[in-house]
């Protein structure tokens, strides 16, 4: 698990340093898929769903699982997600991260940092036996805080010998019937999901990429962590998406 993490992680770290203005997302892709094969790990995506590339590229008013395009160019000042998920040697790591390409011109950075700021105090407050549901119930209320809101049916998942395990949905809200708590020693992918407009996420006609129900921007920070009595141990501490 630690190996796969690495190699995620790496890779989400070195294709956000690699975007640039004027590049698309399928060189970028590109990129990511020659660093995950060099390390020998497999798009999950492409994997388990056939998605039609390495990782998910988003941009703009897109959420997540943007298709990589050549006919996408990124510009200064857009808000960028890049999710690397992979296989490596039979185990599953995931991780994703939300950043402003170049100058913040549009405003993002208040959306962006308030995600940050929420998975790592969510990754603080994680241990064996707390309740998922209270957990949801926390990034809720830090996003509110902040003056954004939470997607409703986008969420974290347990992960290890499959890119989604149980426990499944672990929502960035109190799901009030939700009896399940957090186990010690099981893996699971922590993802915010903090938008400025919108509260759901919807599929457009690729059958792939999110937009939001209402519009606006979303910005998405996730980490693989194993869950223990005290702080997780973070698998994908390398990806900086802290930092
Ligand atoms: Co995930
Ligand atoms: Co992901």
């Amino acid at each position: 698990m630690q190996q796969v993490g690495e190699a995620v992680a790496y890779a989400l770290r070195e294709m956000t340093k690699y975007a640039q203005p004027g590049m698309s997302t399928k060189e970028l892709d590109d990129y990511g898929a020659k660093l995950l094969t060099d390390l020998g790990a497999h798009s999950a995506p492409h994997l388990t769903y056939g998605f039609p590339g390495w990782t998910c590229i988003s941009v703009g008013n897109e959420f997540c699982h943007g298709i990589p395009s050549e006919a996408r160019i990124l510009q200064e000042g857009d808000l960028i997600n890049i999710d690397v998920s992979a296989e490596l040697n039979g185990y599953w790591a995931d991780n994703g991260g939300s950043f402003i390409l170049g100058n913040d011109i549009h405003q993002h950075q208040k959306l962006v940092e308030a995600s940050k700021e929420i998975l790592r105090k969510t990754i603080d407050n994680i241990k064996g036996g707390i309740k998922i549901a209270d957990i949801g119930h926390l990034m809720e209320t830090e996003a509110k805080k902040r003056g954004f809101k939470v997607i409703k049916n986008l969420g974290g998942h347990g992960i290890g010998k499959s890119l989604h395990e149980e426990p499944d949905e672990l929502l960035n809200h109190r799901n009030k019937y939700d009896q399940r708590r957090f186990r010690k020693n099981s893996v699971v992918a922590i993802e915010t999901f903090i938008a400025t407009d919108s509260t759901y996420a919807v599929e457009l006609s690729d059958g792939w990429t999110m937009v939001g129900n209402k519009g606006g921007f979303m910005a998405q920070h996730e980490h693989t962590i194993v869950v223990t009595d005290t702080k997780p141990m973070i698998l994908t501490a390398a990806n900086e998406v802290l930092n």
